[in-house]
């Protein structure tokens, strides 16, 4: 997730200059592994997509300047990715301050299917050509051009010999952004298992045991857990992987040595799941020497990516996410039952009553995973659960602090990700009472 400005001119304060505002929207284009972009004779790479027209939403002109400009035209529009502004003095008319807004959309090309494509104007003067190159080539690639001294020199029919290195810092920024989060090189990893759940077919759902009270494990979790293994290890090698649907391989210890690893559930929800109640989602927590770094958690019913990287923020679907500021008698409160433990469903119950008493009201969602972005986005302001799995806290805990609230154990603990721990997550106003 990334937000920048690119400002090559200010505006003079000598003289007044017309602005000409744009909005854009751009693809992030993933397939296997690979971003699908065009490449120009200036030698640099740019991401498909342009200016949407009027009567157009970004979903809409961002597809349809895809299969313009690389021919390709089987592609899904996913989340926002990021988002860019830049200002410069307008290269094609004098007097003019150009202004662009353009939005990042992480996309899908789904197959190779092709049509001629369709370039207009400087697109057909500087060969758009489509590529299929990884986010490091690209980088590399248009980093080198930006530090050759005579940058990016347009030679179009209309202009020639001007410099148009903005776009492609514009476009570098974005790639740097890609490489080195942690999490904007999973998501689309996520993003895809999560349609797996969406689109789950329903008449095949085969439901097992486990253990403790009404604790339940289906096909699908197992199914999707074996995708995000295979895929979330494609991009980090060497992580370990530690699912709620394994018998975890790795110890306490190896969470805490100099490696990456993947705390996973891949349905947090499994009775919501169960019962069609479309409150599931994957929750990816990623730790570095035992301490959480990065947290995903999809909910893809309601198509919401919700992600944080240590010092970075919290964000929703590419926008910035914050805490509440309510106190505890304006407070909406939501708990887990602790489900699995037929010992600590009194004490559940109890304490809740006493919120009920007290805040605005109680609620109960059935994945710990979405109560705590709950927190995160401000929409509820506590959240306790008296027993729960490090997969099911892991992603959910760095969002919140991230988002600016405060996460514990009930008693004030520090959360551990070693085992199974209480937890309190709060706007770091409300309090356990
Ligand atoms: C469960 C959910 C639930 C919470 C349980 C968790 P699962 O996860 O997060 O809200 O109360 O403690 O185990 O089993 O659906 O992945």
């Amino acid at each position: 997730m990334f937000k920048f400005d690119i400002i090559i001119d200010e505006f003079p304060k000598d003289r007044e200059l017309k602005t000409k505002r744009r909005k854009a929207a751009r693809g992030v284009i993933f397939y296997q592994g690979k971003l699908l972009m065009v490449k120009t004779s200036m030698g640099d790479y740019k991401f498909p997509g342009g200016g949407i027209a009027k009567g157009e939403d970004g979903n809409l002109a961002l597809k349809r300047e895809i299969e313009e400009e690389t021919g390709y035209t089987d592609v899904t529009v996913g989340p926002l990715l990021g988002q860019a502004f830049e200002q410069n003095s307008d290269i094609f008319y004098e007097n003019i301050m150009f202004q662009m807004d353009s939005d990042y959309y992480l996309c899908f090309l789904n197959s190779l299917e092709t049509k001629a494509q369709k370039l207009e104007g400087y697109e057909s003067d500087l060969e758009f050509t489509p590529v299929f190159v990884s986010v490091g080539e690209a980088y590399e690639s248009n980093r080198s051009l930006l530090d050759n001294k005579k940058g990016l020199v347009l030679e179009c029919s209309n202009v020639k010999g001007m410099t148009v290195n903005e776009w492609a810092m514009r476009e570098t920024t974005a790639l740097k952004y890609l490489l080195e989060s942690y999490v904007d090189k999973i998501l689309p990893e996520i993003y895809v298992c999560g349609q797996m759940m969406k689109n789950a077919d329903r008449s095949v759902l085969e439901v097992d045991d486990k253990a403790g009270h009404a604790n339940f494990v289906t096909n699908y979790d197992k199914m999707i857990q074996g995708e995000l293994k295979k895929r979330l290890l494609a991009v980090y090698p060497g992580a370990l992987f530690i699912g709620e649907e394994d018998d975890s391989e790795a110890s306490d210890s190896d969470i805490e040595s100099d490696r990456f690893a993947f705390i996973v559930d891949p349905i947090d929800g499994t009775t919501n799941f169960m019962k069609d109640y479309r409150q599931s989602c994957i929750s990816v927590g990623l730790t570095y020497g035992g301490e959480l770094v990065a947290g995903v958690v999809y909910k893809p019913y309601s198509e919401e990516m919700i992600c944080a990287e240590k010092g970075k923020g919290a964000f929703c679907n590419g926008k910035p996410i914050h805490v509440s500021n309510s106190d505890l008698d304006h407070a909406l409160v939501s708990f887990g039952t602790a489900p699995y433990y037929e010992e600590l469903r009194r004490k559940s119950f109890e304490k809740a009553e006493e919120f009920c008493a007290r805040c605005i009201d109680v609620r109960r969602s059935g994945s710990a995973a979405i109560d705590l972005c709950n927190v995160a986005q401000g929409r509820v302001d506590l959240y306790f659960e008296y027993r729960i799995c490090p997969w099911d806290i892991a992603a959910g805990s760095i969002i919140v602090t991230e988002a600016g609230g405060k996460i514990s154990q009930t008693d004030g603990r520090p959360i551990t990700l070693k085992e199974k721990c209480s937890i309190l997550a709060t706007n770091g106003i409300t309090t356990m009472i």
